[in-house]
């Protein structure tokens, strides 16, 4: 395993980071790749090292993936439940964090609903912070593990078009996915109703194109993303069958291009709405693969923000 070696203090976002910095967590997450496939998956590199994951939000895979990310790295692990503490009594986001502090946690994994949550937690605590998902903000780990999982398929990012399809207004997994993917150079194409693509998306260096047909035949690759059902009650989407007419990505659909298109998905997925049962289980996904290649990413990026505390601990 190479030293340490990035220039951010925290992970907030993608948005700013270097495309150095980006590669270096993404060759690190493929060194760790390699120790997962190991009969023994457990390094001692984060010994004496405590993590809090602080989840204010609902989550399986990164909930799941950090805490594993952190113990195949044997850091000390204490997880905090949002709906079982304090909170529920009253007590505001900054108390809790300055008790947290208090207990000389030396990082903190926090998902929050608040945009820009994480932003203001660095500014409290001397700990290492990684935003695990702040509201429609950011979702860097899972920005890179999608860059990763790309990596792995067509060894190289430069270059590559993505297509990102869904819910684009409401999307942190859309807006890591564009500051690293454009950051790495490859080009994006954004796609879904109109009505949930924000008008500023262009100045971030995507085009845009609603028609789903298109943009699978102008694509390498395509990140699927969840519609949310919750905001079908809002009247935000019409119904289930008229946006899979629409957008849903069908083997029907895919099967009208004389090329294999990779299928990425976050998750959770609704199976027959925006992806069918048969593509998400199918050759082109890699779904599965995002996965694991979470983890490894995750372990990545607590080496390298944690590196200094460690090199500190040994002066
Ligand atoms: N991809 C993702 O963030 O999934 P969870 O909400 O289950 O963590």
């Amino acid at each position: 395993m190479s030293e340490p070696a990035i220039s951010i203090k925290h992970l907030l976002g993608l948005e700013g980071v270097s495309r150095q910095d980006i590669q270096t967590l993404l060759d690190t997450g493929f060194s760790f790749r390699e120790v997962l496939d190991r009969p023994i998956k457990k390094v001692p590199t984060l010994t004496g090292i405590n993590v809090v994951n602080l989840f204010f939000e609902s989550s399986t895979r990164t909930r799941i993936s950090f805490e594993l990310a952190e113990k195949r790295l044997s850091a000390d692990v204490t997880n905090f439940a949002a709906s079982a503490s304090s909170l529920n009594k009253g007590e505001g986001l900054k108390d809790t964090i300055q008790n947290i502090h208090a207990m000389r946690m030396d990082a903190v994994v926090m998902r929050h609903p608040a945009p820009g949550s994480t932003r203001q937690l660095s500014q409290f605590v001397d700990a290492v912070v990684i935003n695990a998902g702040d509201g429609t903000h950011e979702h860097p780990t899972q920005g890179l593990l999608d860059m990763m999982s790309l990596q792995e398929r067509f060894g190289h990012l430069k270059g590559l078009k993505i297509g990102i399809i869904g819910d684009i207004a409401h999307s942190r997994v859309a807006l890591s996915n564009i500051f690293g993917l454009i950051t790495m150079g490859a080009e994006i194409k954004v796609c879904g109703p109109g009505h949930l693509i924000p008008p500023y998306i262009s100045d971030l260096g995507v085009s845009i194109n609603c028609d789903v047909d298109e943009v699978l035949e102008w694509a390498d690759a395509v990140n699927v993303l969840r519609i949310q059902r919750e905001r079908m009650g809002e009247g935000i989407i019409p119904s289930v069958r008229e946006y899979r007419n629409r957008f849903g990505i069908t083997n029907e659909r895919l099967s009208k291009h004389r090329k294999e298109i990779v299928i990425l998905h976050p998750g959770p997925i609704n199976r027959g709405v925006e992806i069918d049962s048969d593509v998400a289980d199918g050759d082109q996904a890699v779904i599965l693969d995002q996965v694991l290649n979470g983890v490894a990413v995750r372990m990545s990026v607590l080496f390298h923000l944690l590196g200094s505390r460690l090199s500190e601990g040994e002066a």
